[in-house]
């Protein structure tokens, strides 16, 4: 199985996609790191532990970032993943304990313990990855890969016309671990709202998993709705497992390789940049970060099909 350190802010959407890393027998979660995104940190410690503990898989949570790195934080409206992060369904208690180390500093001992091994799936907002580099420099090159859920290459935004959700609430956390030099690959939009995860799909799932099934499915109910009023569509984007599955199915994936860069601030705040390679622009700026995998397109029926199977 594949080694992953999940980076997550849980969010109904994260929450399917830690199921998935629960239970999927090609996957062994070392462990999920928290930040602030959908829900503020503490709260997104708490569902990844009630998670993990509904799911009978204990793992280690490590809190992380509170606030963006540089930008004031706006708490995340809650008509999206409800005040609580899972739809505002009735949760039980939490058993367990969050690490006693901060997420940066269980980035860096896992790694440790298992140099070029273990990859990177970030979920939410990245301020975890810059501390855990600031920690430990050597760290860009002792991961075997980061995958990151955000951004939008042709799509355009969920947040602005431009901006996704993870990369504009810490768009200068983006920009560092976009452009670090660790092997990266880009998960956003193009391809997350190609997949429409329906009631059907979750009916499946619910049957599948027990306790769990039921957070699952209650809090995709709320989610439901916001993609009714937002998209039109009857269903949920499953955003978060779809980093997963590149790591597990990448032959779904359309990739392409090139330059990634994020503007910081003005209008187009949080918008991920992409120069594909061998490309010549006159101001040469453009081609002087290192090379990132970027996903462009997907089989996006293959791909909830793949989930549902995984959970059911
Ligand atoms: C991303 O933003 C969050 O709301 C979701 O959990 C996902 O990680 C989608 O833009
Ligand atoms: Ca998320």
């Amino acid at each position: 199985p594949e080694p992953i350190i999940f980076d997550t802010d849980p969010g109904v959407d994260d929450a399917q996609a830690i199921a998935i890393a629960l239970h999927h027998p090609d996957i062994e979660l070392l462990g999920m790191t928290t930040t602030f995104g959908n829900v503020d940190v503490s709260t997104a410690s708490h569902n990844a532990l009630l998670l993990s503990e509904l799911a009978g898989h204990q793992v280690p949570v490590a809190q992380g970032s509170a606030a963006p790195m540089v930008k004031p934080r706006h708490p995340a409206p809650a008509h999206i993943h409800g005040s609580n992060g899972l739809g505002d369904i009735a949760l039980p208690a939490v058993q367990g304990r969050i690490d006693d180390r901060d997420a940066a500093r269980f980035i860096v001992d896992t790694v440790d313990a298992r140099p070029g091994e273990v990859t990177l799936v970030a979920v939410g907002p990245l301020g975890n990855l810059p501390g855990a580099v600031q920690l430990d420099p050597t760290l860009i090159d002792r991961v075997k890969r980061v995958v990151v859920m955000g951004g939008s290459v042709r799509e355009g935004g969920n947040v602005t016309p431009v901006a996704e959700a993870n990369i504009f609430n810490d768009p200068h956390a983006a920009q560092r671990v976009l452009t670090a030099g660790w092997p990266l690959t880009l998960v956003g939009l193009d391809v997350t709202h190609r997949c429409v995860l329906t009631p059907g799909h979750m009916a499946r799932i619910r049957e599948g998993q027990g306790e769990l099934g039921e957070v699952l499915a209650g809090s995709y109910a709320f989610y439901r709705d916001f993609y009714q009023e937002m998209l039109g569509i009857d269903g949920c984007c499953p955003h978060d497992s779809c980093a997963l599955a590149w790591l597990m199915c990448p032959e779904l994936f359309e990739t392409a390789r090139g330059h990634l860069t994020v503007a910081t601030d003005g209008d187009a705040e949080g918008q991920t940049l992409f120069a594909p390679e061998n490309r010549a622009y006159i101001e040469p700026r453009w081609s002087r970060t290192p090379l990132v995998d970027v996903c462009l397109d997907v089989d996006g029926e293959a791909l909830v099909e793949w989930i549902t199977r995984t959970l059911a």
